[in-house]
């Protein structure tokens, strides 16, 4: 079922392939942990959870990119998703990707609007 736009932070706190910002969200029925980014000027997010393990990626909470902040990276085991679309794109993570949140960046806003699956 959709959600109602929820504030998750200030645009301003998302800086270009920099820090993200951790939130929770319900994912079946379950409190879940998830992050929103900025990747070539749009806002991305996902459900802060690997596809080789269920582990959180960050290896410093909000660092999700890799040295080049390019990519993303799993601290646990290096497995690396594409930042724009949660592909999975090098690692033990095989094909499967990152699980994609709706997010929306309204004025100074960023605002989660419900997984993919909604
Ligand atoms: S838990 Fe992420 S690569 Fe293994």
């Amino acid at each position: 079922m959709a959600e109602e736009a929820r504030l998750i932070c200030a645009a301003a706190d998302l800086e270009e392939a920099g820090r993200g910002v951790r939130f929770e969200v319900e994912y079946c029925d379950q409190a879940a942990p998830a992050f929103v980014l900025r990747y070539r000027g749009k806002v991305h997010a996902y459900l802060n959870r690997c596809a080789h393990l269920p582990m959180e990626l960050d290896w410093r909470e909000g660092e999700f990119f890799d040295l080049e902040r390019r990519d993303l990276i799993c601290s646990t085991h290096g497995a690396t998703y594409a930042a724009d679309s949660g592909a999975c794109i090098g690692g033990p993570c095989g094909k499967t990707p990152l699980v994609r949140l709706r997010v929306e960046e309204r004025g100074s806003s960023v605002y989660y609007l419900g997984s993919e699956d909604d």
